[in-house]
């Protein structure tokens, strides 16, 4: 990969400005909590294992901004840290499962002797599900590769690549994987509106790779399905309920139900730290709303009269029955998903 979503180094926390992207490549150093959080809220950084990392690194930087005195401050000031980053966005899942892991750390450092011993705690936890990540990215590619074959046309939707994890992505990991392999593949990507993470992000680390890809308008989904131009689709996904239901990206179950009216198998490739156990189906995953000024202005330029009434929820649920596999770091889990799911959780 050409770049880092993120790093952390000198104990301090970088991240690539994804709203920057694709014009300007500019790293930001994040150094309190609050500036970790705006990151996170405003999409500097965005994509569920992305901000899962980042949140965990944010713990470390909390705990650092409040120049803890004792263990024990250290210990609270972590706490504190991680309630407020678990505020910053409602829906990726990732984001509290790696709270809740830094909270642990964090707690099981108590006895420890120094501020100092708990913030090397939590550093070296923030920087393992950072490696992890990476190492899960690589395993959905190696499992999700085979499904792709020459002449394969594969629809995405958003971003779940590079730039919404440490590693190759999620959805597009095995699309990467793919094309290293030297299949021939095409990839439409799906502009996303409002805030066109598809036209700005995917399309952008696609062709660094030098994947054949296509940006089209997310109206046009339809008309490239009809032509015969797509034979699978694979997106990320935020958060994915016990039955298999799948949260993704504003648009996403629009795309599934079109893939079915046309006979295209819908694949979602997601990590494990993305299920939500606790969450029967998708009627009880929190969906984001977003503010109506980046619908009616999004990028600088109004493009809806003042004053129109705006509904933007940032992601949809996809059903279960929509969707033909989700490939994991374990494999691709196959319907019934209750039971697959199940089976899958046991091994984290
Ligand atoms: O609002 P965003 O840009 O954070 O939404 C991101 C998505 O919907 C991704 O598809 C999802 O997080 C999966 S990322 C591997």
């Amino acid at each position: 990969l050409a770049f880092d979503t993120m790093r952390w180094h000198g104990r301090q926390l970088e991240i690539l400005d994804q709203t920057l992207l694709p014009g300007t490549c500019q790293y930001i150093v994040l150094d309190t909590v609050s500036a970790v959080f705006e990151a996170i809220q405003k999409l500097r950084v965005r994509g569920a294992p992305a901000i899962g990392c980042c949140a965990a690194f944010g713990v470390v930087v909390g705990v650092l901004e409040a120049r803890p005195a004792s263990a024990n401050e250290a210990v609270e000031s972590a706490v504190k840290s991680a309630a407020r980053l678990a505020e910053s966005r409602p829906t990726a899942v990732n984001l509290f499962w790696a709270l809740r892991k830094m909270e642990a750390i964090a707690h099981g450092a108590a006895g420890l002797e120094s501020a100092e011993d708990v913030i090397g705690a939590l550093e070296t936890a923030a920087k393992a599900i950072h490696d992890d990540e990476r190492e899960l990215c690589r395993l959905i590619g190696v499992h999700g590769s085979p499904l792709i074959s020459d002449g394969a046309g594969i629809m995405t939707h958003c971003n779940a690549g590079a730039l919404a994890t440490s590693g190759y992505g999620t959805a597009l990991s095995p699309i990467f994987a793919a094309h290293a392999q030297g299949v021939a593949l095409r990839v439409f990507a799906n502009e996303t509106r409002p805030l066109l993470q598809g036209a700005r992000l995917t399309t952008w680390e696609l062709m660094q790779a030098g994947v054949d890809v296509t940006l089209i308008c997310d109206n046009t989904a339809a008309r490239v399905m009809a032509e015969g131009k797509i034979t699978m689709v694979i997106v990320g996904s935020d958060r994915i309920a016990a039955n298999g239901d799948a949260a993704n990206k504003i648009g996403t179950y629009g795309v599934a139900l079109l893939a079915q009216a046309h006979h295209i198998p819908f694949y979602v490739a997601a990590p494990l730290s993305t299920f939500d156990l606790e969450v029967p189906d998708g009627d009880a995953i929190p969906i984001e709303e977003r503010a109506p000024e980046e619908v009616t202005e999004g990028f600088g330029r109004r493009t809806a009269p003042e004053g129109v009434q705006v509904y933007s929820p940032a992601f949809d649920v996809t059903p279960a029955a929509l969707i033909a596999g989700i490939i994991t770091e374990h494999g691709i889990l196959s319907p019934p998903y209750g039971p697959a799911i199940a089976q899958a959780a046991k091994k984290v």
